[in-house]
């Protein structure tokens, strides 16, 4: 088995090659003076089950582009399995049309991946589960749930009640199975806006009064949707909010929303490298998701169960 890191998450690749007792893959990945990407793997990979680890982060044009021209040159120098480790994939949010002539960049994005070489792809919590459907190779979709869950049981229940809170509808199922494997209740947030113009109304479903709210989600991007699930969860007579999202997208002004929210902690995982301003932020943290990584790397190149992980 070889793993070769592209640039986006270096420390999370280490991470899993230290997990998986394999060193990162030896080569070069340049630019040229236009930009163009440029790629040498200096090892052998003739006959290897590789496994490339990228995630489609901030800049995602560009790790994207390197994704593919890194599986492009695995492919030409004859690996006998290329799997795309995807810890974050973005352009997932644009899995629909959401108006006439838009276009689905989740499925062009697949299609892209599929058609650069990859035989297989490793991704986690993606935004909908369908997508796995936009690629015709088999996709194994992690949940940072049982991550999440282990930090949860251990930091924050005992001492008072637990509600794990859905900010929005779509995340339900998600939300759902925290709950489940905290023996939680479930609160869930509808959003409306009545009409355009009109700002808009949060409604909880559920009852969050002189409990300790944990928020669960996929992605936080610009940080609206947390924040103000944040301070609705206060208005209604939540005792705490935390909140556990898989990936830290953290774009713009995303931080100081955060810093300045009534949240008392912003819990990510490692799936999308830090940046300083979210390491220097008193109220988030980043949890590792380089051994459940490494764990289901592990199976597929063993061709084991990598559903039982999370049994
Ligand atoms: C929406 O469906 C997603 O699950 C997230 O709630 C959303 O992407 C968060 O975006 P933002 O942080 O920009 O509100």
């Amino acid at each position: 088995m070889k793993i070769v890191a592209g640039n986006s998450n270096l420390p999370l690749a280490t991470a899993i090659s230290k997990e998986l007792e394999i060193p990162l893959a030896k080569g070069t990945i340049r630019r040229f003076s236009d930009m163009e990407i440029f790629v040498e793997i200096s090892e052998n990979v003739r006959g290897e089950d590789v496994f490339v680890i990228q995630s489609t982060s901030y800049p995602a044009n560009d790790n994207l582009m390197e994704l593919l021209v890194v599986i492009d040159a695995l492919r030409r120098g004859s690996a006998r399995r290329i799997t795309a480790v995807l810890p974050y994939f973005g352009y997932a949010r644009q899995d629909r049309k959401p108006a006439p002539r838009t276009p689905i960049s989740a499925k062009l994005v697949a299609n892209m991946i599929t058609a650069a070489g990859a035989d297989r792809v490793l991704t986690m919590d993606l935004h909908a589960g369908q997508i796995q459907g936009f690629f015709d190779i088999p996709l194994d979709n992690l949940f940072a749930a049982p991550v999440f869950a282990r930090d949860i049981k251990a930091r924050l229940t005992g001492d008072k009640p637990i509600t794990v809170v859905s900010p929005d509808v779509g995340g339900v199922v998600r939300a759902r199975a925290i709950a489940k494997r905290l023996d939680a209740d479930l609160a869930i947030i509808d959003k409306r806006r009545e009409r355009a113009g009109v700002s808009e109304v949060m409604n909880i479903i559920g009852d969050v009064k002189d409990t300790r709210c944990i928020l669960i989600d996929d992605i936080v991007d610009s940080g609206g949707t947390l924040c103000n699930a944040a301070v609705a969860l206060k208005d209604q007579g939540a005792q705490e909010v935390y909140a556990f999202i898989t990936h830290g997208v953290l774009s713009g002004g995303a931080v100081a929303r955060v810093t300045g929210s009534p949240l008392e902690k912003l819990v990510v995982t490692d799936s999308i490298q830090a940046t300083d301003a979210v390491r220097g932020a008193h109220n988030i943290e980043q949890l590792p998701i380089a051994p459940l990584m490494a764990d289901a790397i592990e199976r597929i190149s063993n061709e084991t169960s990598v559903s039982s992980l999370f049994d």
